[in-house]
Parts: C-alpha cells; sequence; structure tokens
C-alpha cells in the first residue's frame, strides 16, 4: 500500500472518531463543545476522501447518516426473540390488580420496585450490533417478522453507528422507539401543506412514515429521534441486575434514554411519577400516551416470563387519549370582533380526556380544503390542554358518499352584510361596523381578560346585557346602575353593587390596558406596551400620524395604517369623547428613569396564592418596576414566585432550572 492510502485510512479513521464524538455529545448529551460549522467542515472533509476512495467507506461512517440509493422494497426480518406488546391499564386500580397478579405468581414476595418510563408514541424498533458495530435495524412488522430498515435508522443521529466503550457485548439487541419531535412534526407538516402534500395526521404517523421511505435519503431530511428502552434478551449484557441499570448500560454505549424515567421504590410512588408524567404532558416537545411500568429486578423478569404476546412484569399506564372520532354534524360561522368570520365545527359530543367536545375550530376556508372535511365525515378530533380542540382529518375509509361539501358564506352570518376577503388574508371578514356580533365580541373583549378585565362581566354576563339591549357600545357599561341589573335575571343586590363598583374602578386603569381593550386591529398587549412606551398619553396617541407610528420600533405599516383608521373615524372619537365625560381617564405612564426600574429584563411568573398581595396588585407593581409577567412557563421565565398551594408550574420551573422565590423573598426583591 502507498504512503498515500495510508495517510488517508489514518485521516479517515480520526475524522470518524472526532465526528461520532461530536455527534454523541450533540444528538444524545444535548452539550455540543464545537460549533455547526465545524462539524460541518469536518464532514465534509470526510465526504470529499470517501468519495476520492470508496473502497475506504466502513458501515458505521458518518457518511451513512445521509442516505442512499432508493431501494425497490425492504426485505423480511426475523427476530431472535419475538417484540412483544404490553398490556393496558387505564386506572390505579389495574395498577393495584396488577401488583396483585405479580405477588400471587411471585408466591407472596415481600415486596417489588419498579421502573417507570414515558410511553413513547412513536414506532418501535430493533437495532442489533455485532462487536458494537450497528449492523441492522429492523421494524416490529407482526412481533416475530418485521422489515428490515437498516439504511432508514442509520440516517438517525440519536441511533449510535457503533457502540462506545470498551468491554462491548459480542452480539446486542437494543429495542426502543423512533419517533419525531411536536416541533419537527410542525414543521414537516408546514413544508408540505406549502408544496401541497397531504399532511401527516399526527407525529407518530409522521415517525413511521418517515421510516419506512424507500429512499433513505428522504428520511435522512425528516426530524427523527430515538429513546432505548431495553434488549431482546437478558442475558446479552452481563452484571445488570435492574431494569434501571439497564438503562444506564444502555446510556453509557451512547443510546438515548429518556431522561424522565423514575426509579420507584413501590406502587404509591409509581402513582406519583404517572401524575407527575401527565402534569408535564402538554410540555414535552414529543408526544407520550402513558407509562410503562416495569418490575426492576431482571431476575424477577426472568422468572415471571412472558405469556402468549406480553410480558407479566410489564405493563402500559395509558394516559386520557388526547384525540377521538366523531361525527361532523355541521359548519356555523363565527364572527370576531375584528369581523373575522370563522368556520366552527358543530361535532356529535365526544369524550377526549375527561372533556365533552362538542364543538372545534377549523380555523378558515383554505384549512377546510387542505383537510377536505366534509359535512357528516367521522372525523379525528384533537384536544391539547387548554387549547381549542381542532379537527385533525376525515376518516376517508368511513364516507358513504351522503357527505356534503361544506359551503362558505357570502353574506355575513350575523347582519347579512356582503362579507370581503382582504388583500392577501385567507380569511372572509365583514366589514360592517355596526355588526351585532362584532360589537358584541368587542364588549366582551373590552371587559374581558385582555382588555379591563372588570369581574363580574365576563362572557355569559355580557351576553345577557348585550340581548337587554342595556349595553350596545362601551360607554354604555360605565352608565350601568346597581338598580338596574339586579333586576336581570340572575343577579342580586350584592352582585349588582359589585359589578358597578369594579366598573367604576377600572376608569382609571393603566392605559395600556385601555388601549388593548379598545380592540384595534392588530394592537394586542404588545404593541399596546410599545404605544404607551412611545407616545405616554392618550392625546399624544391620538395626535400621531402615520409616520409617527410608523417610526416606533416593532409597528409596521399594516399596523400604523390600522390605528390611524382607527383613530380617524368619527363614531370612534364621539365614543372616546363619551368615555371622558364619564370619567375613564386611564392612567399615563410617566417619565421613568432607570433607577425606578430595578426589574427590568425580568421575567416574572406567579403560581399558587399570595397573602399579602392580589394577584393583580403584584403583577402591577413586577410592571411598575419594569420587569415583564408571563402567564405561561417557558425559558424565558426569569423567576418563578410561588405562593401557597403551588400548582405543577413549581415541579417544571426546578426542572429547567428557573429560580424560585417563596412570598417572602419577592418582597424583598421589590423592596
Ligand atoms: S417496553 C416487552 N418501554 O409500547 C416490552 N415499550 O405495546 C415491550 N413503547 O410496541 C415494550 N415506550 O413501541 C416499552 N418505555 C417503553 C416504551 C414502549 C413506548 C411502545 C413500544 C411497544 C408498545 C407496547
Amino acid at each position: 500500500m502507498g504512503d498515500e492510502k495510508k495517510a488517508v485510512i489514518e485521516r479517515l479513521k480520526i475524522l470518524r472518531d472526532v465526528l461520532h464524538d461530536h455527534a454523541y455529545r450533540y444528538y444524545v448529551l444535548d452539550r455540543p463543545i464545537i460549533a455547526d460549522v465545524e462539524y460541518d467542515q469536518l464532514f465534509r472533509e470526510l465526504l470529499d476522501l470517501e468519495g476520492k476512495f470508496p473502497d475506504l467507506v466502513t458501515t458505521d461512517s458518518p457518511s451513512q447518516r445521509v442516505g442512499g440509493e432508493p431501494l425497490e422494497k425492504f426485505n423480511g426480518v426475523q427476530h431472535r426473540h419475538p417484540m412483544l406488546s404490553l398490556e393496558n391499564a387505564f386506572s390505579e386500580q389495574d395498577l393495584f390488580d396488577f401488583e396483585e397478579r405479580l405477588f400471587r405468581f411471585l408466591k407472596d414476595f415481600p415486596e417489588l420496585e419498579y421502573v417507570a418510563e414515558p410511553k413513547m408514541d412513536g414506532l418501535a424498533v430493533e437495532l442489533v450490533y455485532e462487536k458494537g458495530f450497528l449492523i441492522q435495524g429492523s421494524t416490529r412488522g407482526d412481533g416475530h417478522t418485521g422489515e428490515d430498515i437498516t439504511r432508514n435508522l442509520k440516517t438517525i443521529a440519536a441511533i449510535p453507528l457503533r457502540l462506545q466503550g470498551g468491554d462491548l457485548p459480542s452480539l446486542l439487541e437494543v429495542r426502543g422507539e423512533v419517533f419525531m419531535s411536536t416541533d419537527g412534526f410542525k414543521q414537516l407538516n408546514a413544508e408540505r401543506a406549502a408544496v401541497g402534500e397531504p399532511l401527516f395526521a399526527n407525529p407518530r404517523n409522521a415517525a413511521a412514515g418517515s421510516v419506512r421511505q424507500l429512499d433513505s435519503r428522504l428520511t435522512a431530511r425528516r426530524p427523527l429521534d430515538f429513546f432505548a428502552y431495553g434488549i431482546s434478551e437478558l442475558n446479552q449484557i452481563d452484571d445488570c441486575p435492574t431494569q434501571y441499570e439497564l438503562l444506564n448500560r444502555l446510556a453509557v454505549y451512547g443510546f438515548r434514554v429518556n431522561p424522565l424515567v423514575g426509579s420507584c421504590r413501590n406502587m404509591e410512588e409509581v402513582v406519583a411519577h404517572y401524575r407527575h408524567l401527565l402534569e408535564l404532558r402538554d410540555s414535552l416537545d414529543y408526544e407520550i400516551d402513558g407509562m410503562v411500568v416495569k418490575v426492576n429486578s431482571l431476575t424477577l423478569q426472568e422468572r415471571l416470563g412472558t405469556k402468549a404476546r406480553t410480558p407479566r412484569w410489564a405493563i402500559a399506564w395509558k394516559f386520557p387519549a388526547s384525540q377521538a372520532t366523531t361525527r361532523l354534524l355541521d359548519v356555523e360561522f363565527q364572527v370576531g370582533r375584528t369581523g373575522t368570520v370563522t368556520p366552527v365545527a358543530i361535532l356529535e359530543p365526544v369524550a377526549i380526556g375527561g372533556v365533552t367536545v362538542s364543538r372545534a375550530t377549523l380555523h378558515n376556508e383554505e384549512e377546510i380544503k387542505r383537510k377536505g372535511v366534509k359535512i357528516g365525515d367521522m372525523v379525528l378530533v384533537q384536544r391539547a390542554g387548554d387549547v381549542i380542540p381542532e379537527i385533525v382529518q376525515p376518516i376517508l375509509d368511513l364516507r358513504t358518499g351522503e357527505e356534503k361539501q361544506v359551503g362558505m358564506p357570502v353574506h355575513c352570518p350575523s347582519c347579512g352584510h356582503m362579507l370581503v376577503r382582504e388583500n392577501g388574508e385567507v380569511a372572509l371578514r365583514c366589514i360592517n361596523p355596526h355588526c351585532p356580533a362584532q360589537r358584541l365580541r368587542s364588549l366582551i373583549h373590552y371587559t374581558g381578560k385582555a382588555g379591563m378585565d372588570i369581574e363580574g362581566l365576563g362572557k355569559k354576563v355580557m351576553e345577557q346585557l348585550f340581548n337587554e339591549k342595556l349595553v350596545v357600545d362601551v360607554p354604555d357599561i360605565y352608565a350601568l346602575q346597581p338598580e338596574t341589573l339586579e333586576k336581570l335575571e340572575g343577579w342580586a343586590k350584592k352582585s349588582a353593587e359589585n359589578a358597578v363598583a369594579a366598573i367604576n374602578a377600572s376608569k382609571s386603569a393603566p392605559l395600556v390596558r385601555f388601549l388593548s381593550a379598545l380592540g384595534i386591529r392588530h394592537v394586542g398587549e404588545v404593541t399596546a406596551a410599545l404605544l404607551v412606551e412611545r407616545f405616554q398619553t392618550m392625546e399624544k396617541l391620538m395626535a400621531a400620524s402615520f409616520d409617527d407610528l410608523l417610526a416606533v420600533e416593532g409597528i409596521g405599516p399594516q399596523v400604523a395604517g390600522a390605528i390611524r383608521e382607527y383613530f380617524d373615524d368619527i363614531s370612534v372619537q364621539k365614543m372616546l369623547a363619551l368615555l371622558q365625560e364619564q370619567g375613564v381617564v386611564p392612567e399615563e405612564k410617566e417619565e421613568e428613569n432607570a433607577a425606578d426600574q430595578p426589574l427590568q429584563g425580568a421575567v416574572l411568573l406567579f403560581t399558587g396564592t399570595l397573602s399579602s398581595f392580589s394577584r393583580d396588585e403584584a403583577k402591577e407593581i413586577v410592571k411598575k418596576m419594569g420587569g415583564q409577567v408571563s402567564s405561561t412557563l417557558s425559558k424565558k421565565v426569569t423567576h418563578l414566585v410561588c405562593g401557597e398551594k403551588p400548582g405543577s408550574k413549581l415541579r417544571k420551573a426546578q426542572a429547567l432550572g428557573i429560580a424560585v422565590l417563596d412570598e417572602k423573598a419577592f418582597q424583598q426583591l421589590i423592596s
């Protein structure tokens, strides 16, 4: 062999080692030590060299991650040990019954420990490693025979092409789940929508579809990930007495293992872990559909053995489903406060995760077309956390031919005015400023949480006052008398007095509140804050020209135009003048200096009840001191302020490493 080739072999070996190490740090540990460009450079060098010397390409080379020529079909793979499925549990009782069966089988074993693992909602695969090298990867198939998808699995960065560490087993068959993150899924669907390709119903289908591509170069472009959760036969690994240690060993070999695996000393801890995962569920960036409970001792797992298709030592405790199928009975059109007409699906009521769902959003006409739903269809409906339920897709196999196309309205369902579609927007809009539906929605917005937040004037009450013609426009709110309210259905003296007191108190609300309450198009809380910051008073804001508005950072021509249009409207001017006469004088912003802004840059989130302030008072203080208040937990939050009985936010904040303050520490912060 020539010296040159020797040098190439040497260099290729170094490149592969270095690239494996960096990929492991990046994809498995999530702690990279070099920049992406540097990685890319090394990767390109590897591809170049292998291009020049194709005979030096190895099966474990990182170049295998990019995929290769399409296959005709997948070959079948016989699993050496069957890939089992799991029995399901749906309640705590089912879990205690499971434990009782274990005790019975093990003949009065005193106590059992468990491992509780998130049940990934992806697809099960088997990875075969010989002498530490990945030689085959396959789907579960019918449990005995799967499909050979080795080339596709090699494109998944979280799957090691070779194992790490010394003393590797001669044969290791790793089992685990391939999945797609929810973000990756959304992005993939957005890209598919843009080029008119059919959408995937959920991340699991997207992962399954991606992994079964005959062209592995396509698989390589899909955001797939992998968690390992077991091996096919326990004697493949030495000196490993428990499931928990088995997972640790897999991590040592270079696999990603779910960090939310819990080690539980008894069934009570298993139940606690289930609740913990259920709370975390909506904040995770991948989908889990339950928790798998496994007997921790591997010796006991062997003793317990398996039944025909399921092991005796494990059970899947399912979460309440977040999807269900039901019939789409009709589509209604709802007019929002800015006139936007939204199609709303009327569904045959169905329970999803403990809540009865009878309406779901269909967003807009384009969405209806893209999803291809028809009235009368059986549809898959999804509900996640507090989000409005939505229709995922129609179930085409259940069509009878009787289904009807969804017709879009030409006239406003509330006032009959002709609907328009404004430049470039997909939404239909009613532009009649006197449209009753818009009026009512605007009033609900004005008194609601995103507006003046007037206690006692929620959605139902505003509907009542509007239908009774007591409140038709904002100034009518300030003319309400306790005596009038008292006589209405569902009201009493006390509630009427309280409501009027709350209305009066709102007269001096901060200007930011008032501005977002007005419901000017495109002006929510964020833009309102920008406007107050720049113009300080209502008077100056109303006098600002289009160009003045455009000069504010964060405000573009569309928003500036909407603001100008709003204040130029004579009826708006009349209304604002009337409000002023009624004593509605929002608190304007004072000139401030840096010393008043000690919480600049801080983002606080409150949970639990505070004893010396109301939540709203505390928020006001934070804002006055230059801090921001968040209503949801995210990485942007800098401090979690915890009162009595904190909710799940506390645990999540701790998991995210966010500073947690009790009430005393919070008082110190603001003193
Ligand atoms: S253990 C014999 N652990 O759930 C044990 N399965 O019906 C078999 N799954 O097809 C699997 N996360 O794809 C196990 N942490 C986990 C899991 C898990 C998801 C899936 C797996 C299997 C199905 C069981």
